[in-house]
């Protein structure tokens, strides 16, 4: 196991109701801006139970922050933040709102240069972050109970994540029953991203860490079982935990400690999704299936262990049982309802090339847990999408 250092400092309430801890957590005499997308809270009920919550609260309010959330809008938030002189921000909504969210906290208090260059750049953050809760709508990314972030500037169309500490949010409010109202493709798209991430901490080169392991197997094995479920049954409160708790704990820092990670699948998604568009969980449904191919000898040994403790495959050579895990994998997704070849969303293989050119741009010419999945390799990768 390599050295690793944990540490996870947000409080998770848990359950159906939950969200009457907010007055718990936020103290009255600090005044609160609440972020939200596109407006699902208000057809939900989430915001009428935010606002119960917050009676007696001074609240100002920030909406219209777009999946994948853009620096643009952002910046719009930040200047709000900086004339309200807000001391408490509260995400409300999905991953895209919660990740916009640490973006403004970390760029109120950046006031001489501009913000994005704590993204682009890794630059120092200054001041005090403006601390943050989160209310999540949509199991997916966890960022609800991580330090990332992951914000695109419009203008270039230039996707880019990135990971402090003060990124934690101090609390996540977890209530299984505000993902009722999902779109279906959301709930598949959450159990996507959920399943990739775990493989991107487990599908690598040997680790010898049993424990993170049969962890990551749990993971998978239970978004395998529950996902299907999540999309039968619209308000089935068991499933909707399950899945919930998953994707949180699939990138809280656990299930990666001390192992090599991948994340070469999410690099090359997220060109796709800078690009064309298309949701984040959904360029991983597209990408995994290939990154596995091509990298399937570097990762042979995992393989067969996904094969044979994921997917239950015995009978068959080595790379048989490999071949079948990696076809279950990409059935697993389709029966969620994912397409996972981009020509089903009209992406051509002339378009690759910009795509590659994107990652160049970047940086981003040595990926993968040994760093060499270089842009030819990448370029292969998506090949193997068409
Ligand atoms: O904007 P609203 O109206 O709220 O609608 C959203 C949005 O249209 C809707 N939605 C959310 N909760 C809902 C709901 N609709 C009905 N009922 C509800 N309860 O769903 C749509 C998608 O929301 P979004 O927040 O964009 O989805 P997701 O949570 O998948 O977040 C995706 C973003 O997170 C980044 C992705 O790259 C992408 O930008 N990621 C962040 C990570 C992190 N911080 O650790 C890691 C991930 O790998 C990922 O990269
Ligand atoms: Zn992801």
């Amino acid at each position: 196991m390599n050295n690793f250092t944990f540490w996870n400092p947000v409080r998770v309430h848990f359950g159906e109701g939950q969200v009457t801890r907010l007055s718990e957590e936020i103290s009255k005499n600090q005044k609160v801006m609440l972020l939200y997308g596109g407006g699902s809270i208000k057809k939900n009920g989430v915001y009428d139970q935010v606002k119960a919550a917050l009676t007696d609260y001074q609240v100002i309010e920030f909406g219209g922050i777009e999946p994948n959330p853009h620096y643009e809008t952002l910046m719009k938030a930040v200047e709000l933040g900086r004339k309200e002189k807000v001391d408490f921000l509260l995400a409300v909504g999905g991953g895209s709102v919660i990740d916009g969210t640490k973006f403004v906290s970390v760029a109120i208090p950046f006031t001489d240069d501009d913000p994005w260059k704590i993204v682009s750049e890794g630059a120092e953050i200054k001041g005090q972050p403006i601390p943050l809760g989160s209310v999540l709508t949509l199991p997916a990314t966890g960022s609800e109970m991580n330090k990332a972030s992951v914000i695109t500037k419009a203008a270039n169309k230039e996707k880019r994540g990135f990971m402090r500490p003060e990124l934690f949010p101090q609390f996540a409010i977890l209530d299984p029953t505000h993902t009722y109202s999902l779109p279906k493709e959301q709930i598949a798209n959450g159990v996507v991203d959920a399943f990739v991430h775990t493989t991107e901490q487990y599908l690598t080169d040997s680790a010898e860490a049993p424990l993170q392991e049969r962890y990551a197997e749990s993971l998978l094995t239970t978004l395998i079982e529950e996902g299907p479920k999540a999309m039968a049954l619209t308000t089935d409160y068991k499933t909707r935990a399950n899945i919930m708790w998953c994707a949180t704990q699939a990138l809280c820092g656990l299930v990666g400690a001390g192992v090599p990670q991948d994340w070469a699948t999410h690099m090359i998604g997220h060109e796709i999704t800078a690009e064309f568009g298309l949701a984040h969980g959904t360029t991983l449904a597209i990408v995994l299936p290939s990154t596995l191919r091509v990298m399937k000898d570097q990762k042979r040994q995992k393989l067969l262990q996904y094969a044979e403790r994921v997917w239950h495959i015995q009978s068959g050579s080595d790379d048989e049982k490999i071949e079948e895990a990696i076809d279950k994998t990409q059935s697993f997704f389709e029966a969620m309802g994912i397409k996972t070849h981009m020509k089903q969303y009209s992406i051509k293989e002339q378009d690759i090339d910009t795509m590659v050119e994107r990652l160049e741009s970047k940086g981003m010419v040595a990926l993968g847990e040994q760093g060499n999945i270089d842009l030819a390799t990448s370029r292969q990768i998506y090949q193997g999408c068409l």
